[in-house]
């Protein structure tokens, strides 16, 4: 039976994320627009994302928290080519994006001792195996698997070697154990819902200390320079940002920021995405025709929820005919007006991701959910029709 109640959101994409709740254009009004980033006001905008920032996600004092270019993607970036060549890496892939920084690893920067721990899409590599010795490079939650790390117990604290976490779909999400992180990334666009634009990160003291220490032997774009003669360029970490930033996107971050101390901080923000998977989890536990891909509940997204689909007339189907299916499937949702962007990744397996961070309310969830099975029974009903 089609259902007649519609999620008040339907956006579940896993980025841009779904604003957050209550969002209009009217919170950019105050947006400096045609204003220098440099002035006293701009600069005090970009502060204020900076300190904002660090008091949500309890940041430790002696923590460096910097605006840099690129999104995300600009933030981990600076960090590998900063940072890497002075001793092994480990470098964990679960999914697309872990996959992402293997590649810039081998092909780009070419690192010579470089150990790649790897696991399909559903499973972590052997968090065992990591070397303390050596840098190591992970995502907290691998976006495109719905497959996050349990905690960090398997971080040793005495490490010689520098941790570097692409956080970006945990960040505002999930907690993030600081002393057993030396590097940690996140976007704007992502658990708070802001804009994609520039990228934070976020140095311990001994990230510092390895970049005044060491220099790498590859040339560095100027947006990579975080050192100016041997000595960080601590202005980065107090708002002057490398380029300009798009202040429309700063006042949103702002905003988003703001509503995130509102409704009560990180302890709120967890219990948020934490409730949606619970929601989620309740559903497919009575649902037939899926599962999660985690295959170990610790490891169970609470951002980035990804469901495979388990019918056996499904499964031995050939990718593109699944993705055709899953497509067709979200096609209907979208045209109902009842969830956009629940297709898996490209890079993943075919099947639904929902995502399900701070900016999602419980009760959209719950609305999505009856036309998932909908728009299955749809799906089932015209492969038998063939
Ligand atoms: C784990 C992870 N890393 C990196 C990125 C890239 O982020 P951005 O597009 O903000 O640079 C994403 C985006 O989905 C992600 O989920």
């Amino acid at each position: 039976m089609k259902p007649t109640r519609r999620p008040a959101n339907p956006c579940f994409s896993s980025g841009p994320c779904a604003k957050r709740p209550g969002w209009s254009p009217d919170a950019l009004a105050g947006a400096l627009l045609g204003r220098s980033h440099r002035s006293a006001i701009g600069l005090a905008r970009l502060v204020e994302i900076i300190e904002r920032s660090r008091a949500l996600l309890q940041m430790p004092a002696d923590y460096r928290l910097g605006i840099v270019p690129a999104s995300d993607t600009g933030a981990v970036e600076i960090a590998l080519w900063s940072l890497l060549g002075a001793r092994g890496v480990d470098v964990l892939a679960w999914e697309n994006f872990g996959e992402g920084w293997v590649t810039d690893l081998t092909q780009q920067l070419k690192l010579r001792d470089l150990r790649v721990l790897e696991a399909p899409y559903g499973q972590l590599p052997d968090l065992a195996a990591v070397d303390p010795d050596r840098d190591t490079v992970f995502v907290w939650n691998g976006t495109t698997a719905g497959v996050r790390v349990p905690n960090g117990d398997w971080i040793a604290s005495d490490r010689k070697g520098l941790t570097i976490c692409d956080a970006t779909s945990a960040a505002f999400a999930m907690r993030l154990p600081w002393p057993k992180l030396d590097v940690v990334t996140w976007s704007w666009q992502k658990a708070l819902g802001g804009e994609a634009a520039h990228g934070m990160l976020a140095l311990s003291p001994r990230a510092v200390e390895r970049l005044e220490s060491y220099t790498p032997p590859w040339p560095l774009p100027k947006i990579f320079r975080l050192t100016s003669k041997g000595k960080l360029i601590e202005g980065i970490f107090r708002g002057e940002t490398i380029n300009t930033p798009s202040m429309l996107c700063v006042e949103d971050a702002i905003d988003s920021l703001r509503w995130a101390e509102r409704v009560g901080g990180l302890d709120a923000l967890v219990a948020r995405a934490e409730g949606n998977l619970a929601a989620v989890a309740a559903w497919v536990e009575h649902t037939p025709w899926l599962r999660f891909l985690a295959e170990d509940p610790a490891t169970r997204s609470c951002t980035s929820i990804q469901l495979a689909i388990t019918e056996p007339w499904f499964t031995a189907l050939p990718e593109e005919a699944r993705f055709k299916i899953v497509r067709s499937m979200t096609a209907r949702l979208e045209a109902e007006g009842a969830g956009y962007d629940l297709a898996s990744h490209r890079a993943s397996p075919p099947g639904i991701r929902i995502w399900a961070g701070a900016t999602v309310e419980q009760s959209d969830v719950e609305a999505l959910l009856p036309w998932l099975d909908w728009a299955w029974g749809e799906e089932r009903d015209a492969a038998k029709a063939k």
